[in-house]
């Protein structure tokens, strides 16, 4: 297995370009299901997930090749299967993505259940209602989602649940409403500029949708959609840990691929924390001359602070002078990487779905391993502030998200290689 070595201690300067958005690309994937014609992709990150739901599309029908410039090619050229396997499924929670355009197109669909999950509990019973309610006859049995029905029917849903809206919920209900007969509204729908991508990309493809960005979908069915071409957009994510990096080491750095518009939260965040935060065009570059101040964190649906970036946000936290309250309103048991970081030093008081992080800690570089996507660039970025060498292990977590981070980091000066763990 792949572990990664980082010494801490410098300063990150320079710049660098964020990937394509994995979570935007993978519904996208999802909706080739629903085109009559082939699908060209661009700035499709090379990731893992990407590349298991390539495994799951083909398992589909549909055939998915990268041409020599990069570019993510989809033609669904055989709609027989309509079987999502479990051995796909439990690997990548995104498969769950192909539910709604399986019934939209394929009427009689066999999708297994996604497998756990390190983050906490993620039900799907939204995907599940809101898919019942345009007409889809829809069980759970040994595991799998089964059944189908005739072509569905518009309605109006309410797609909220205990934690806010739901991203991949949305997208499935979008990708299901879009060849549904008559005029489907969705409220509370998911805002996240992943969700706006793939909006676009429906459109491109003929759906008719309005609201796009905003908690309240309208569709209006159409009878059949082509293919398209689109390109990806950048990983608000990945650009936002880079940025996170930047501050937490004192550092100068600039991101390419980074929308203000959807990193303002983080934006304001790091501002708070005293960092000097700058945006022109799709760049955004922090700098943090002086230690950063304490902030408190809440997590939130979007334009709220993603809960995508509360683990790389508390690790540089550990740094920062004062006192400060990390609340996860989204997954509330994702803390793996407390425990983790506390091993490298870190002062953190979980309390229910909050975290007390007492700042002005000095880390110290440790064994530590990663427990998910998130929680691994956490360790990461803690590695680049401490003292010393952290050896992070099941580094696979983080070769699920991002795209070639080393040779990112190491542009910006940091220390850090892979290595195989013997
Ligand atoms: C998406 O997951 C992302 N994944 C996650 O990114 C991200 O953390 C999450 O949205 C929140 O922003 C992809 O886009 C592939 P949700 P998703 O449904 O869609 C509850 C990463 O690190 N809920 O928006 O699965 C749920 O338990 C990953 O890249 C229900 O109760 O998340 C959670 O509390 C991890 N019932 C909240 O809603 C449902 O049917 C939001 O989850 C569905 C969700």
């Amino acid at each position: 297995m792949d572990a990664m070595e980082v010494t801490g201690g410098r300063r990150l300067e320079g710049r660098v370009r964020a990937s394509g958005a994995k979570n935007a690309a993978l519904p996208i994937m999802a909706a080739s299901i629903l085109a009559d014609g082939p699908m060209r992709l661009r700035n499709v990150p090379d990731l893992m997930d990407i590349r298991t739901m390539a495994r799951l599309l083909a398992a589909l029908g549909v055939k998915v090749e990268r041409d020599a410039g990069g570019d993510l090619l989809l033609e669904c050229t055989s709609r027989r299967k309509s079987e999502a396997p479990y051995r796909i499924m439990r690997t990548m929670r995104a498969g769950i993505c192909v539910l709604g355009p399986l019934v939209a197109r394929r009427r009689k669909v066999k999708v297994s259940l996604p497998g756990g999950c390190a983050i906490g509990d993620r039900p799907v019973d939204l995907h599940l209602k809101g898919l019942r309610t345009l007409g889809a006859k829809l069980e759970i049995e040994h595991g799998y989602i089964v059944g189908g029905g005739r072509r569905l029917r518009g309605a109006e849903m309410y797609l909220g649940g205990p934690f806010g809206s739901t991203v991949t919920g949305t997208a499935n209900i979008l990708m299901a409403a879009v060849l549904a007969r008559g005029v489907t509204v969705i409220d509370c729908a998911a805002c996240e500029p992943e969700v706006q991508d793939l909006c676009r990309v429906l459109i491109k493809m003929g759906a008719q949708i309005q609201g796009v960005g905003s908690p309240r979908l309208v569709i209006e069915g159409v009878e059949g959609l082509t293919g398209c071409e689109h390109s990806v957009i950048p990983d608000r994510i990945e650009a936002g840990t880079l940025l996170l990096a930047g501050a937490a080491t004192g550092g100068d750095v600039t991101v390419e691929g980074a929308r203000w518009n959807d990193l303002f939260a983080l934006v304001h965040t790091l501002r708070e924390a005293g960092a000097a935060v700058e945006h022109f065009d799709d760049t955004i570059r922090v700098r943090a001359r002086r230690r950063l101040k304490s902030v408190d964190v809440t997590t939130l649906p979007f334009p709220g602070f993603p809960t995508d970036l509360q683990a790389q946000m508390m690790a540089t936290l550990t740094a920062a002078d004062g006192i400060s309250v990390v609340t996860e309103k989204i997954f509330p048991d994702r803390f793996m990487h407390v425990a983790e970081l506390t091993r490298m030093g870190a002062r953190i008081r979980k309390e229910g779905n909050a975290a007390v992080v007492h700042g002005a800690r000095r880390l110290s570089g440790a064994p530590v391993m990663a427990s998910d996507l998130r929680a691994s660039a956490a360790l990461v970025v803690a590695g680049l502030v401490a003292q010393g060498k952290t050896n992070i292990t099941r580094i696979y977590h983080l070769d699920r998200g991002y795209e070639k981070i080393e040779q990112k980091l190491r542009r910006l000066g940091a220390k850090i290689r892979r290595y195989r763990e013997s």
